[in-house]
C-alpha cells in the first residue's frame, strides 16, 4: 500500500503555502509571498497578512493540486500549521483545514509549525534519531535535541530577537534592501570584519541561551558616529559594518552551537548531527562556521534545501504524516495558538 497523500497548509506568519506530500516525495510545493504587500510597513502588519492568508490560501491549494496531477478526492489526510504565529494567519489556515478535512472526510491534524522546521531535515536525508537541531529565522532561534515526531528538548535560545530580524535591521539601518539577510551577506564580501567592534552578547552566561538586539544598538551607534564624523556612510564603511556584525552573529551561533554538542554528545547519539534550518541557514559564512564545528567534533552536518528551509508547506504534511503515522489526529476543536513552544 503506497504511503498517505497529505495536503499541507501553512499560514503562520507572511508566506501562504500549500503542498502535497506522499511519503517523502514533494509532489507540488506552492508558496507564495506577502514581501510585497508588508514592504512600506517595516515589518508584517498581522491585520493585512491574515487577510491575504484568507484570500491566498485557496489559490495555493488549487495550483498545488493542478501542479500534482490530483484532486481533492485523492487527498488522504489534511495537515495545518496551527501555531506558534500570527494569530489571524493561522486561524486562516486551521479554518480552512477543518473545512477541508470534514468535507473530505478524511484526518487533521494539527502541526506546530516548529516542528515542522525541525523535522525538514529527514525529507531529504537519512537523519536518525536522536539529532541536534539549529533553527535559525527570521522569527526563531532555538537549539532543540529532536528525538521524534513530537519529541523535542530545547537546550537554548534567542533571549530577544532573531538572528533574521537582526539582519533585516541592519540592512534597514544601513539603507540595503529586503530581505536584509541576503543583502547584509552579499555586501560583507568587500568588507573587513575587524575595522568595527561588535559585542559578542552572553558568551559568558553558561547555556545556549543567546541574545541579538545589542548588535542591532552597536550597529546603531557606529553608524551614527560615522556620519557624525564624515557627514555620511562610505561604500566600505557598509561593507565594513556588514562584514562585522555578520561575524558576530556567526561566533556567537558557532561558540553556542559547540555548547549544544557537549550537551548532545552526553546522550552518546548513535549517529551524532548537527542539521540546520530556517532562512538564516542560507547564509554561507554561517554554514561555513558550524561545518567547522561539526569536523571538530565528530558530527555530521546537513542542512536541507533552501525550498524547504525557508516557510514551506511541504515541511508542515512532512510532520503531519509523521504525527499521523505515530496515531495523532485532531478533531473540529483544534484550535490556533498564537504561543506554543516545542
Ligand atoms: O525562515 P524564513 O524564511 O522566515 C521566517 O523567519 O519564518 O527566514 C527569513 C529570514 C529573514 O530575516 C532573512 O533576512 C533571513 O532569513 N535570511 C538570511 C539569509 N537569507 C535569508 N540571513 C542571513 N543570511 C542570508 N543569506
Ligand atoms: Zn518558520
Amino acid at each position: 500500500m503506497s504511503a498517505p497523500l497529505i495536503l499541507g497548509l501553512e499560514s503562520s506568519c507572511d508566506d501562504s503555502a500549500a503542498a502535497l506530500l506522499r511519503g517523502r516525495e514533494v509532489l507540488a510545493s506552492v508558496v507564495k509571498g506577502q514581501a510585497d504587500l508588508h514592504a512600506g510597513f517595516g515589518g508584517v502588519v498581522p491585520e493585512i497578512a491574515a487577510r491575504a492568508h484568507a484570500e491566498r490560501l485557496d489559490l495555493c491549494v488549487e495550483e498545488a493540486l493542478a501542479e500534482a496531477g490530483v484532486t481533492l478526492r485523492n487527498v488522504d489526510a489534511i495537515a495545518v500549521t496551527s501555531g506558534p504565529g500570527l494569530i489571524g494567519g493561522v486561524l486562516s489556515g486551521v479554518m480552512l483545514a477543518k473545512g477541508l478535512a470534514t468535507g473530505l472526510g478524511v484526518p487533521l491534524v494539527g502541526v506546530n509549525h516548529l516542528a515542522g522546521h525541525a523535522l525538514t531535515p529527514r525529507l531529504t536525508d537519512d537523519l536518525a534519531y536522536p539529532y541536534l537541531m539549529l533553527l535559525v529565522s527570521g522569527g526563531h532561534c532555538q537549539f532543540l535535541i529532536v528525538r521524534g515526531a513530537d519529541d523535542f528538548t530545547r537546550l537554548g535560545g534567542t533571549i530577544d530577537d532573531a538572528p533574521g530580524e537582526a539582519f533585516d535591521k541592519t540592512a534597514r539601518l544601513l539603507g540595503l534592501p529586503q530581505p536584509g539577510g541576503p543583502s547584509v551577506e552579499t555586501t560583507a564580501r568587500e568588507g573587513d570584519d575587524k575595522r568595527f567592534r561588535f559585542p559578542r552578547p552572553l558568551l559568558d552566561r553558561p547555556g545556549c541561551d543567546l541574545s541579538f538586539s545589542g548588535l542591532k544598538t552597536a550597529l546603531l551607534r557606529q553608524r551614527d558616529q560615522l556620519i557624525a564624523e564624515q557627514g555620511g556612510l562610505r561604500r566600505q564603511d557598509v561593507a565594513d559594518l556588514c562584514a562585522g556584525f555578520q561575524a558576530a552573529v556567526r561566533d556567537v551561533l558557532a561558540l553556542k552551537a559547540r555548547r549544544a554538542i557537549a550537551a548532545y554528545l552526553e546522550e552518546a547519539p548513535a549517529e551524532p548531527a548537527l542539521a540546520v534550518a530556517g532562512g538564516v541557514a542560507a547564509n554561507q559564512t554561517l554554514r561555513d562556521a558550524l561545518q567547522t564545528v561539526c569536523s571538530e567534533t565528530g558530527l555530521r552536518f546537513t542542512a536541507p534545501p533552501l525550498s524547504l528551509c525557508t516557510d514551506n508547506a511541504a515541511m508542515i504534511a512532512y510532520a503531519g504524516g509523521a504525527l499521523l503515522a505515530s496515531g495523532v489526529t485532531h478533531d473540529m476543536t483544534l484550535s490556533a495558538r498564537p504561543r506554543w513552544p516545542l
